[in-house]
């Protein structure tokens, strides 16, 4: 998976109970130092001068919002002023996107701020998210985001919780808890998504409704992956298990495991995906889906083998069985693909896998993937504001509706009035 975590908390375990409780007032004193820090004011605004050249050329802007999390401190936040002070898009943006709604899976336990924006870039009122928080993450993490979920219909926290463990099974079943909710929803979504607390989408929604719809994805999941190369077979030959909720180690020699279930032959791929619903309702009613998650239970990483082993069965609703690697589902610099599908990382490789940093937008933004990942806002904050505005601005440029003044995170540089609304943008 995609998404690893630093295992920083690790060492907490190990300690007295008396410094547990003090290392709790010491996190939470930390969180709302971290909150008031960003406080909402004129000097809070900034004019990221290296965002220029992914901004439109002539119309000069300067940057409205320096995120409140302020708003989330207090026990009962005001949600009517939450989505207008926080940016999020309140009213589809064309007939097209409301027609094709989608369900996104978003599993997070750390970066409230980067969570914060990754689900205003992505939030529009006629789709529908689950959030499933991490049972390590702290209980003040949770309810704050509990408490921004609260503040909208269709965002909603995954009524089952799992330790999530890196490589491990558990992260594989956080997305199936999330599925089980969306399947109850009554919201008409066509196909589910699902993404870390490090991705960020290079794709507006609609780009994403489009993309979705056209040839071979139209009724289709993308599950990119091949037949599971030799190299990988271990992961599914012998027997893993979580080591202390924090990654996964081969049990013994002895622990090899019997074949897959069904004869079903194992495909390796990423453990991102766009699957359609009727594919999700296979995956939580059919034996043959059922037994092969058993059967994953002790595997390395199963999330990269169950998705798209199950898409290539023929029968299944949308599978898609001779796509290979096909689908731009995720721009990931991987270190062992440096020179051949692209020239390094600018940022900085983390688990072989680059986080983006300002330098590395351009191929972000060329290669033009649903998502990106990966993202941190602590190492390259420059990265994330950037990709935010320039994500924006393309949202609100696609749009046919009127676009009001709160969706814009950027405002005219030449005026410290509220907005300098351009009219020709409303009218596209
Ligand atoms: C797991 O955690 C326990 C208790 O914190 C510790 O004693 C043990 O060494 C850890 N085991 C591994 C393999 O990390
Ligand atoms: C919530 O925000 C609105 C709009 O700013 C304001 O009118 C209202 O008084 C606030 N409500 C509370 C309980 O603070
Ligand atoms: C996608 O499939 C649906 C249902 O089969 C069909 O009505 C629609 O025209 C297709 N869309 C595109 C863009 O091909
Ligand atoms: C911007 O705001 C400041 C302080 O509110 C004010 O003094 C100044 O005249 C404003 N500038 C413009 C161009 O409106």
């Amino acid at each position: 998976m995609f998404c690893p975590r630093r295992n920083k908390h690790r060492f907490l375990f190990s300690l007295g109970i008396g410094i547990a409780i003090y290392s709790a007032i010491y996190l939470r004193e930390n969180i709302v130092l971290y909150f008031t820090a960003h406080p909402k004011s004129d000097s809070c605004r900034s004019f990221p001068q290296y965002c220029g050249p992914f901004m439109e050329e002539d119309a000069p802007w300067q940057k409205r919002d320096c995120l409140s999390e302020s708003y989330f401190t207090t026990k009962e936040p005001n949600c009517s002023r939450i989505a207008e002070e926080l940016y999020f898009i309140t009213a589809p943006l064309s007939r097209e996107e409301e027609e094709y709604p989608l369900a996104f899976i978003i599993t997070i336990h750390k970066e409230l701020e980067l969570f914060m924006r990754l689900l205003r870039a992505i939030y529009t009122p006629q789709n529908i998210y689950c959030i499933h928080v991490d049972t390590k993450s702290s209980q003040q993490y949770m309810t704050i985001v509990g408490q921004l979920a609260s503040c909208f219909p269709n965002v909603f926290l995954a009524t089952t919780r799992e330790e999530v463990t890196y490589a491990g099974f558990s992260r594989l079943k956080a997305d199936l808890n999330c599925m089980a909710d969306l399947a109850r929803s009554s919201i008409p979504w066509k196909k589910v998504i699902n993404l870390c607390g490090q991705d960020f989408p290079v794709m507006s929604n609609r780009e994403l409704v489009r993309y979705l719809q056209s040839k071979p994805w139209n009724g289709t999941n993308m599950t990119p992956g091949v037949k599971q190369p030799s190299t990988m077979m271990h992961r599914t030959q012998i027997q893993y298990e979580e080591i202390n909720h924090s990654y996964m180690a081969p049990k013994g020699k002895t622990y090899t495991k019997g074949p897959p279930p069904h004869n079903l032959d194992i495909y390796f791929g990423t453990a991102y995906y766009a699957l359609t619903r009727p594919f999700v309702d296979f995956v939580l009613r059919s034996t043959v889906a059922k037994d092969l998650l058993e059967w994953s239970r002790d595997t390395y990483s199963p999330d990269e083998h169950y998705w798209v082993t199950l898409n290539h069965l023929k029968d299944v609703p949308g599978s898609h069985t001779k796509g290979e690697w096909e689908g731009n589902i995720r721009a990931v610099k991987w270190k062992d693909q440096e020179g051949t599908k692209h020239k390094g990382c600018k940022g900085q490789y983390v688990r072989d896998i680059c986080v983006f940093g300002l330098a590395d937008l351009p191929w972000v933004i060329a290669k033009n993937s649903m998502f990106a990942n990966k993202f941190e806002r602590q190492i390259f904050p420059e990265a994330v504001d950037c990709l935010e505005l320039w994500h924006r601005q393309k949202v609100l440029q696609e749009a046919d509706v009127p676009i009001q003044p709160e969706w814009r995170l950027t405002t005219s540089r030449v005026s410290n009035q509220t907005l300098v609304e351009p009219a020709t943008v409303a009218g596209r």
